[in-house]
C-alpha cells in the first residue's frame, strides 16, 4: 500500500508545468481503435489510468510504442472485440472504448465500468444512445453485448449533457452512414479535443465545444500526430494546493480559458490571479475569504474542483457553502476533514463549512481521486505530519503530484509499506 507522508505548514512558491489532461486522453487514445493508420499522441500523462487503457489496447491486439509523453498506437492488427472484465472494472472512462470498437468492428463486448466511487453511475444514456444508432445490446451475467449491420447517424437529444456518453457517441458515429446530430450535449473542453483529434483524422464533426455537436460519418481515416490539451483540473488542484496554504505560484502549459469559474471563485477567495498567454499566476491572501459554489456541466463549475475547494476553505474566513449537483456520493472525503478538525456538516448535497483556525496531521484515508487530492491539500494546511493512505486512487489521475509540489516547498514523499 503506497502513502503520502506530508509535514503541513509549508508556504508554497515558484513554476510548475501543467501535464496532459487524463480526462481527453482516455477518449483520444480510443480513437486509434478507429484509424487503421498509425495514430501518434503527445503529452499523454503518464499516470496508472492512462496504463490501464493502453494495456486494454494491447490485449485487444494494437501495437504500441510509448517514448516519454508520445506514444504510437497502431490498431491495424487488432482482432478482438471484447474488453477484459477486470481492466473495465478498474477504471470508468474504458467505456468510451467500446463506441470506438463497436465503430470499427460493428461489434463490442464489454461489462459494467468501475473507476470512483462517487455515486450510482449509470451507463443508461450510453446504451440508450447506441440504441438509436441501430445498435443491439444484449445484457447477460454483467456483460453487455452490442452489435449491429451498420451505425446509422441520427438525431440523439441527451436527457442530461453526460461526458462521457458524448464521447461514445461521436466515437461511434466516425464511420455511421449519414449523420448523427446530438443535442444537450456535454460542452466540456475534453469533448472539443477529442473531435479536433478525429477531424486532425479526416472525421467530420462540428460544433464540439457546444450544446449541438453533428458528426457526418466518413468512411476513412488517415494517420495523424496529435498533442493532447493540459490537464484543466490539474492545474485546478495545484493553484489550490498554493491558495490554501500561502505563497504564489505560476502553472505553465496551461490553458487559463477552461477554467475560467474556477479562477472566478479562486479570486472570490481573495487569491490575486494572473493570466499570460498559457500561464496562469496566483498569489494567495493572508487569509482565505469564504465563498458559495455549486457545481454543474461545464461551462459551471467543475464538480472535479469540488473536494478540493472543500478542503481549502475548511480555514477560510467565515461559513461557506458547497451544493454537489452531478455526483451523489462525493462528499466522502469530509469525514476524514473532519477528523482534522474542519467544520463541516452536510445537509444532502449540500455542505456548510466554517473556517477553522486550525488542521491537525492525522492518518487518512483517500477514497476517491480528487478527494483523495483534497487530503493532500488539507495535510499541507495541517500542523504536524498527515499521512495519506490509499494513493493509488491519486496515482490514477495526477502525474507526479507529489514531486510538483515538492519543487514548490511542500514537505511530502511516499512511503510504501506491504500489506501482510
Ligand atoms: C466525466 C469525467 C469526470 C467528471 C465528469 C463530470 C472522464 C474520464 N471523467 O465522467 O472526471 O467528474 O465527467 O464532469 O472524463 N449519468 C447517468 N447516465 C449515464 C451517464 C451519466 O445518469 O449514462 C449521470 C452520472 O451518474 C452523473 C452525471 O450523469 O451523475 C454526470 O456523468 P458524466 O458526465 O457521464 O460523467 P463521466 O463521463 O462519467
Amino acid at each position: 500500500m503506497l502513502s503520502y507522508i506530508i509535514q503541513g505548514g509549508n508556504k508554497l512558491n515558484g513554476k510548475v508545468s501543467a501535464s496532459g489532461s487524463k480526462n481527453a486522453a482516455l477518449p483520444i487514445i480510443a480513437t486509434a481503435i478507429l484509424n487503421k493508420e498509425p495514430v501518434t499522441l503527445y503529452n499523454i500523462p503518464d499516470i496508472e489510468d492512462t496504463k490501464i487503457t493502453l494495456e486494454i489496447l494491447k490485449i485487444l491486439g494494437c501495437k504500441i510504442v510509448r517514448n516519454s509523453d508520445k506514444i504510437t498506437i497502431c490498431s491495424k492488427t487488432m482482432n478482438k472485440t471484447s474488453i477484459p472484465k477486470e481492466l473495465m472494472h478498474k477504471l470508468r472512462s474504458t467505456v468510451v472504448l467500446a463506441g470506438a470498437i463497436i465503430g470499427r468492428f460493428k461489434e463490442a463486448t464489454f461489462s459494467y465500468p468501475g473507476g470512483c466511487n462517487i455515486g450510482a453511475r449509470p451507463i443508461d444514456i450510453h446504451l440508450d444512445s447506441f440504441k438509436k444508432l441501430g445498435i443491439s445490446i444484449d445484457e447477460k451475467d454483467d456483460c453487455i453485448h452490442c452489435k449491429c449491420k451498420d451505425i446509422i447517424g441520427k438525431r440523439i437529444k441527451l436527457k442530461f449533457p453526460s461526458v462521457g456518453a458524448t464521447e461514445n457517441i461521436i466515437l461511434a458515429s466516425v464511420y455511421a452512414k449519414g449523420a448523427t446530430h446530438i443535442t444537450n450535449a456535454a460542452k466540456e473542453p475534453e469533448i472539443k479535443d477529442l473531435a479536433k483529434c478525429l477531424n486532425s483524422m479526416g472525421a467530420k464533426i462540428y460544433g464540439a465545444g457546444t450544446s449541438e455537436i453533428t458528426i457526418f460519418g466518413v468512411k476513412k481515416l488517415h494517420k495523424t500526430e496529435y498533442k493532447i490539451m493540459s490537464d484543466r483540473i490539474e492545474t485546478g488542484t495545484l493553484l489550490g494546493a498554493v491558495a490554501a496554504v500561502g505563497g504564489s505560484i505560476t502553472v505553465e502549459n496551461t490553458n487559463p480559458e477552461n477554467l475560467l469559474t474556477v479562477l472566478y471563485s479562486f479570486k472570490e477567495m481573495g487569491c490575486k490571479i494572473s493570466i499570460n498567454r498559457d500561464k496562469i499566476s496566483l498569489k494567495a491572501p493572508e487569509k482565505i475569504k469564504c465563498i458559495n459554489i455549486s457545481t454543474e456541466p461545464y461551462p459551471g463549475f467543475p464538480t472535479d474542483m469540488q473536494p478540493i475547494m472543500g478542503a481549502i476553505l475548511t480555514k477560510a474566513e467565515g461559513k461557506s457553502e458547497i451544493v454537489e449537483n452531478i455526483f451523489e456520493n462525493r462528499f466522502k472525503y469530509t469525514e476524514e476533514l473532519v477528523r482534522m478538525g474542519a467544520n463541516i456538516n452536510q445537509k444532502d448535497k449540500t455542505l456548510e463549512i466554517v473556517g477553522v483556525d486550525k488542521l491537525e496531521g492525522k492518518d487518512v484515508m483517500s477514497k476517491d481521486l480528487r478527494g483523495g487530492a483534497a487530503l493532500v491539500i488539507a495535510g499541507l494546511m495541517s500542523e504536524g505530519i498527515t499521512k495519506v493512505e490509499n494513493i493509488e486512487y491519486i496515482l490514477r489521475g495526477y502525474e507526479n503530484l507529489d514531486l510538483k509540489l515538492k519543487s514548490l516547498g511542500a514537505n511530502i514523499k511516499i512511503k510504501e509499506e506491504k500489506v501482510v
